[in-house]
């Protein structure tokens, strides 16, 4: 079975994919990595994500890139948003999504595009969104949690920057699948997230 869980940034979306993964005993990828990767490749080899030659080159990153807690800083995930507008990115970072998602028993992967472009067969397509304030207030506890010092009105801005990148894009812009069903977090803990997830992937399969 492959499960495709996409939307905004601090939807929820990766948590749920992990509890599903973990539920339906799946591997699981989280996508953003691989783009997360990429950005932070390009800023510390001293490049600009928005030059598409810059960023092609940093698609060569090693896998231990991958496990750099760097990777989830706000300059990596700015450097994500912006290397992952470039068509020739997304292409170079395709076939490895590809391999995941068709490998034997199936998987659960997570990212802007994956009902729409990387499985769009997928059995089951969840588009987990919650409004952009409930989204920057998690991204902003979470920060602080992690002993950043930053300000709520700069995360906001941030995330609202990030959806209109991501959705404003030529290439795979960020959009839920025709066939995929709405999870509205903006009212749900965690706990209940994943439950209803969890219903709504029993439900379709066969
Ligand atoms: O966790 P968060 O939602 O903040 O970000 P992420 O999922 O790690 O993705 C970082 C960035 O990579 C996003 O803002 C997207 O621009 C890009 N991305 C993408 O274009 N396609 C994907 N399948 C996954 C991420």
């Amino acid at each position: 079975m492959i499960i495709a869980v996409d939307g905004p940034a601090a939807s929820g979306k990766g948590t749920i994919a992990r509890a599903l993964a973990g539920h339906f005993d799946l591997p699981h990828l989280d996508t953003g990595l691989l783009y997360r990767a990429v950005g932070l490749s390009v800023l510390r080899h001293g490049g600009d994500p928005a030059h598409e030659i810059d960023a092609l080159r940093a698609c060569g990153f090693s896998d231990a890139m991958l496990h750099d807690p760097d990777i989830r800083c706000e300059a990596a995930s700015k450097a994500a948003s912006v290397v992952s507008a470039h068509p020739a990115v997304r292409t170079k970072l395709l076939q490895r999504q590809l391999d995941f998602a068709s490998q034997p028993g199936g998987a659960v992967l997570d990212g802007r595009d994956i009902g729409t472009v990387i499985a769009p067969a997928a059995d089951a397509k969840l588009f987990v969104t919650a409004t952009p304030d409930i989204r920057a207030k998690r991204r902003f506890a979470q920060l602080v949690g992690e002993g950043s010092h930053v300000a709520y009105d700069h995360v906001l801005t941030d995330i609202l920057d990030r959806d209109a990148r991501d959705s404003g894009r030529d290439a795979a812009p960020l959009r839920q699948a025709d066939d995929a069903v709405l999870v509205d977090t903006s009212a749900m803990g965690i706990a209940e997230a994943v439950a209803e997830a969890i219903r709504l992937v029993e439900t379709r399969r066969t």
